[in-house]
């Protein structure tokens, strides 16, 4: 391909494993009566806007729960099967997985990112177990998985130094993504699988999806929530970003796993309003389900 290749949506889609038991669908095995509606149609808001415009040759997805102790890594095998098990959630998450990977894409993400000067690995184990926050995104936005994936990990950069230094490499990961994708001639969605404040409760009512004992943990984490997602909605990114380090260590976030900087970045820090599909908290953690579309950066919409 020759054409310039480019990310056509972006997309905060968390991964709680309560949304797909919910949905009940045919690859999970525990079956739900309901729960969690907000944010599952929220996705489902998502799904429709997404599908007005064009159909992306590929969906690339950084997963909080794919960790990797050296580096940055990408699925480098076609295909993969199996049954993934959420390991604090084995009885909402067993579900049976069928996907392919972009692995021409991977490669090249993964060469960009390495001449950048971030430590880089192709994983290339057939028998690799793909983790459930890469599964449950990508699941969310596109059930038919119809669309090859590009698969990356979250390094152990923000715990072994600092939050800086990870904000820094997910910043240079996110523009090695962007460049990659415009040499590919590839349409892309980018997908960053984490939640927002993510204290949460440590039992399960005895009926999980039960939603009179679903609320936020916390207020001030709720707080924190609503100071992110204002400042995404305004198109005040780089503000996002400088305060970033602090809301990962007072709301606990999941942010600190890398994959919204990581978009961010790949979006060339968007000063763009974002749209905001949903807000909900999942065991107490805060979950927004939030889309960038890039156009807007042009002001074409
Ligand atoms: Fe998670």
């Amino acid at each position: 391909m020759t054409a310039s290749g480019e990310i056509i949506a972006g997309v905060l889609a968390p991964h709680p494993p309560h949304l797909i038991y919910a949905e009940n669908p045919p690859q999970n095995e525990p079956r739900a009566e309901c729960g969690w509606e907000g944010l599952r149609w929220g996705y489902k808001r998502l799904r429709r806007n997404l599908a007005r415009r064009e159909k992306p040759d590929v969906i690339i997805v950084h997963s909080p729960h794919w960790k990797t102790t050296m580096g940055t890594h990408f699925l480098g095998v076609e295909h993969f099967a199996g049954l993934s098990v959420d390991p604090i959630f084995p009885n909402l998450f067993r579900f049976h997985y069928d996907l392919n990977i972009d692995v021409a894409l991977s490669r090249a993400i993964c060469s960009e990112a390495s001449e950048a000067g971030l430590v880089t690995k192709m994983m290339t184990n057939p028998n690799f177990r793909v983790d459930y926050g890469t599964i449950i995104a990508c699941h969310l936005v596109r059930p038919e998985w119809d669309i090859p994936i590009v698969a990356i990990s979250s390094n152990r950069a923000y715990y072994d130094f600092s939050n800086e230094v990870g904000e820094a490499q997910m910043l240079a990961l996110g523009a090695a993504t962007a460049r990659a994708v415009e040499r590919s001639g590839k349409k892309a969605w980018l997908l960053a699988s984490n939640s927002l404040s993510h204290r949460h409760f440590t039992k399960e009512p005895t009926l999980p999806e039960d939603m009179s004992h679903e609320h936020t943990y916390h207020h001030g984490q709720y707080l924190w929530d609503m100071q992110v997602l204002e400042l995404m909605e305004q198109g005040r990114t780089q503000e996002l970003l400088d305060i970033m380090p602090d809301f990962i260590e007072q709301s606990i976030s999941e942010c600190k796993e890398g994959s919204l900087t990581w978009l961010l970045g790949a979006l060339g820090i968007p000063s763009y309003p974002a749209e905001i599909h949903a807000y909900g908290s999942v065991i107490g953690t805060g979950n927004a389900v939030v889309e960038w579309d890039p156009v807007l950066a042009g002001g074409a919409a």
